[in-house]
Order: structure tokens, then C-alpha cells, then sequence
């Protein structure tokens, strides 16, 4: 369980000049989260699958805001106190035994692009840390390359050891992260990496170049985590 506390006192100034607060997410913030789903994009719900928009969600997430085995964690707009939420990040998965945490995270489309998401990240990460955990992990659709760059810009890789998931046309990666820096995990990944069909090292490198453009040659040195 998480015994974080973010009480909004965490600011940043974004590129656009407005300044933005952090605080986890309270019982109360259904309504808010409502408003904060209307404000997404259709492009928006669907990179932040699975996509249920509705008052139900809202409640699930606001319920057992930051107990159970979920870290939520929400960036806040406006002198008010309560405000309005721009983006909402969350680490899933706190208490699940053999299981790497999940995060996953979404900015409102009016402040795309001006440094929230990245910020967002880094906290996130240093969360991650003070919550003891060993990995984070994250899948990603391999057609949003924003994602996939601020992903990446803050220590982010693509896990080989997981295959990318098909759905209908799309595809999902899964990317991961090493909160501590482990040795013997790295090595593993490694020997598991090495022992991956064929064909799963393929589809896994034709998603890393359509992705990312890299020249093939490169390829090898982004597994290494
Ligand atoms: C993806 C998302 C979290 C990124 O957050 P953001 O606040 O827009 O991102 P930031 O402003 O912090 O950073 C954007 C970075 O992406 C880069 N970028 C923008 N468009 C890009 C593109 N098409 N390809 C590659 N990089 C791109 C920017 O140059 C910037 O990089 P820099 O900081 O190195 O200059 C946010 O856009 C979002 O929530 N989108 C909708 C839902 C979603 O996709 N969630 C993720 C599901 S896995």
C-alpha cells in the first residue's frame, strides 16, 4: 500500500508559463475526473486504453483513491483548491506477487506538448522509488511516437522479454524501467533476450525500427537495459 503523500505543495512552471501542482487523488474527485475525461480527445482515449470514460471508472478510481495496491498520483490547474486535473499518472499492481508494476499515464490535450507528460514521468519514477519497488513497466501502442520519446527521454526501454500484443490493428510494446540498478536482473533480461525465438527477436526489432527509424545495426544496444 502506498503511504505516499502529495499534498499539492509540488509545483512546476510549465513551457507555456502556467503552473501546474501535484497531489494524489482524494475520495472526492469524481467529478473532477468526469470533466477531466471530456477534456481528452478521441486520439487521446484511444493511445490511453483501455478506454472506459465513464462515471463507473471515475468512481473506481476515486473509491480506494491511493489505497489497495494503486498509487495515483493527479496534476492539477487552478488556485482552487481542489482545481482542475490536466493529467493523472498511476502505478498499478503495488501488491501483486512475480508482477513488475504498471504505469500508466494521460495529459489533456490542451497541454500537450509543453513538458507535463515528461515531469509527470520523472515524478512517477521517484515515487516508484519510494515505494521500494525494483522495475516499472508500461505498454505503449507503437504508433504514439510522443509516448514512446518522453518514455525513452527518461530511462525507458523496450522489453524484449515481452512480446508486443496485437490488437485488432494495432500493436502494443511493453517498456520498462529499472528503478534500481540491479546487475543480476540486467544479466537475466539478457540470457532471457538470447533465448527468445527467432521470430519473436523479429517482430520485436520490425517494431523498434518502425518506431524509431534506428538504423538495424544500432538495435542491439537499446535492449540493453
Ligand atoms: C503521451 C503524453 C503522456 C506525453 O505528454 P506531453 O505532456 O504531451 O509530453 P511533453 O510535453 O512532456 O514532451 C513531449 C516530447 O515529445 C516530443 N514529441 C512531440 N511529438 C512527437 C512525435 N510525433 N514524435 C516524437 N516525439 C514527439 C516533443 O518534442 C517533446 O520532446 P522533448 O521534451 O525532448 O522536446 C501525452 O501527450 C498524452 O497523455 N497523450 C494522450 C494519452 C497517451 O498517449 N497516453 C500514453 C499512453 S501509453
Amino acid at each position: 500500500m502506498s503511504n505516499i503523500k502529495d499534498t499539492g505543495d509540488l509545483k512546476i512552471k510549465l513551457k507555456n508559463g502556467q503552473v501546474i501542482k501535484f497531489r494524489t487523488v482524494r475520495n472526492s474527485d469524481t467529478e473532477l475526473f468526469l470533466k477531466y475525461f471530456d477534456d481528452l480527445s478521441a486520439r487521446s482515449r484511444y493511445f490511453f486504453h483501455p478506454g472506459r470514460f465513464d462515471l463507473e471508472h471515475a468512481e473506481s478510481i476515486t473509491k480506494n483513491a491511493n489505497s489497495g495496491d494503486t498509487y495515483r498520483l493527479v496534476a492539477v490547474q487552478g488556485e482552487k483548491e481542489y482545481g482542475r486535473i490536466v493529467g493523472y499518472a498511476w502505478i498499478q499492481g503495488l501488491e501483486k506477487k512475480d508482477y513488475i508494476p504498471m504505469l500508466g499515464i494521460g495529459i489533456i490535450d490542451e497541454y500537450h506538448n509543453v513538458g507535463l507528460g515528461k515531469a509527470m514521468m520523472k515524478l512517477m519514477i521517484e515515487r516508484a522509488k519510494q515505494l521500494n519497488l525494483d522495475r516499472l513497466k508500461l505498454g505503449v501502442f507503437d504508433d504514439n511516437p510522443r509516448a514512446i520519446h518522453i518514455y525513452e527521454s527518461v530511462g525507458f526501454r523496450i522489453d524484449p522479454t515481452i512480446p508486443p500484443r496485437k490488437e485488432n490493428e494495432h500493436t502494443e510494446i511493453y517498456m520498462i524501467i529499472e528503478i534500481k540498478d540491479c546487475k543480476e536482473r540486467r544479466e537475466r533480461i539478457m540470457v532471457d533476450y538470447n533465448q527468445l525465438s527467432e521470430i519473436t527477436k523479429a517482430e520485436a526489432t520490425s517494431n523498434l525500427t518502425q518506431v524509431h527509424q534506428v538504423p538495424a545495426g544500432k538495435l542491439s544496444s537499446r535492449y540493453a537495459i
